[in-house]
């Protein structure tokens, strides 16, 4: 039995929850959940998005899954999503992109891991004006910001039985934090022969994403690049709302849908709950559920590619529940 945290989120958080909750029950995994509260109702009840309670729960259970928060624009309130990053240490932003039959997009067998170093680099936001009319920006990269990320792409391809981690960089202008990343990227290779190893200069590696994205395999980055190269890779597969991801620190890690929480959906049960079922696979991929992460993937792959019980956004009249509850029945049949 898991006990982890989840937090239902915003908007249509809820009701993606809900779904993906009922398809991870169907797949066996015992898991007891430990709700928690952030978000718009917590400003209500606790006056900030983000009590101490959440991330106390995140911090003993070690795992959470969790749907999209709204940001209150203009408020003064940070970003939840920035804040439990940096509460928690969650150094790695893991984004998968596949491509599944039955979803619009330009390319067919992509299957690509973007691993984004989530603390450094430019987000450090060591910014600020020199006089009037020019302002600085520092990029900070380390050389344990840049080990651990690099570590954690090789045991990603190890465990995950991937061929190639391919660093994403552009060293051969910025020498110094750039060259830190690349040269320590290739430090850490040495210790995975098993696994390829090449690197592409970020400009460089754009081109080639749109082109031939099959090449690819993880790609790993330091933050500024892997922000950019994640989406465009979201973009090859069909949109944000296929596109699950994860946050992970040595301590915790969160588990949640790349897309935010759409409110002129909210409470109609219409949104389609794929990304966040897909969190829920790569969570019980962490958890090393791998029986059950692979028949959840499976099973929403043929509903999504028979295109019966879908919702709006792919063609379909299916609420969130009729679609997951789809995938339950097929799950059954697998
Ligand atoms: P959004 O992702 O909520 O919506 C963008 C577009 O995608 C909209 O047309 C929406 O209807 C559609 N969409 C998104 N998810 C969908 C789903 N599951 N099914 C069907 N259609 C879907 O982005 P937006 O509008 O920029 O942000 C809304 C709120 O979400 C903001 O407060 C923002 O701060 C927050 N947000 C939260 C995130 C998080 O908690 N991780 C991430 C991104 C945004």
């Amino acid at each position: 039995m898991y006990r982890i945290t989840l937090i239902p989120g915003d908007g249509i958080g809820p009701d993606i929850t809900a779904a993906t909750k009922m398809v991870l029950a169907a797949s066996g995994v015992k898991i007891e959940w430990d709700e928690q509260v952030a978000g718009e109702e917590a400003i209500a009840g606790h006056g900030t998005p983000l009590p101490a309670e959440v991330i106390a729960s995140i911090r003993k259970n070690g795992v959470a899954l969790k749907g999209p928060l709204t940001t209150p624009v203009g408020t003064g309130f940070r970003s939840v999503n920035v804040a439990l990053r940096k509460e928690l240490d969650l150094y790695a932003n893991l984004r998968p992109a596949r491509t599944y039959p039955g979803v619009s997009s330009r390319f067919e067998n992509v299957d690509l891991v973007v691993v984004r170093e989530n603390t450094e680099d430019l987000y450090a936001g060591v910014e600020h004006m020199v006089g009037e009319d020019a302002a600085e920006s520092i990029k900070i990269i380390t050389r344990r910001g840049s080990e651990r990320i690099c570590r954690y792409a090789f045991e990603y391809a190890r465990k995950n039985n991937r061929r190639k981690v391919t660093a994403v960089h552009k060293a051969n202008i910025m020498k110094c934090t750039d060259g830190l990343f690349l040269a320590v990227a290739q430090d850490v290779a040495r210790n995975y022969p098993d696994i390829e190893f090449e690197d592409r200069i970020v400009d460089n590696m754009c081109m080639q994403l749109v082109q031939k994205p099959e090449l690819y395999d993880v790609l790993v980055a330091p933050n500024l690049y892997g922000d950019i190269i994640s989406d465009l890779c979201a973009g090859l597969v069909g949109g944000l709302g296929f596109a699950p991801g994860a946050n992970i620190g040595t301590a915790a890690a969160v588990f949640e849908p790349v897309h935010g929480s759409a409110p002129k959906y909210a409470g109609q049960d219409k949104a389609n709950p794929t990304a966040m079922i897909l969190s829920g696979v790569l969570m019980l991929r962490h958890l090393e559920e791998r029986e059950a992460a692979d028949r959840i993937e499976q099973a929403l792959a043929a509903v999504i590619r028979e295109g019966k019980t879908v919702t709006f956004d792919l063609g379909g009249m299916a609420s969130g529940r009729q679609m997951a509850e789809a995938v339950v029945e097929r799950m059954l049949r697998l």
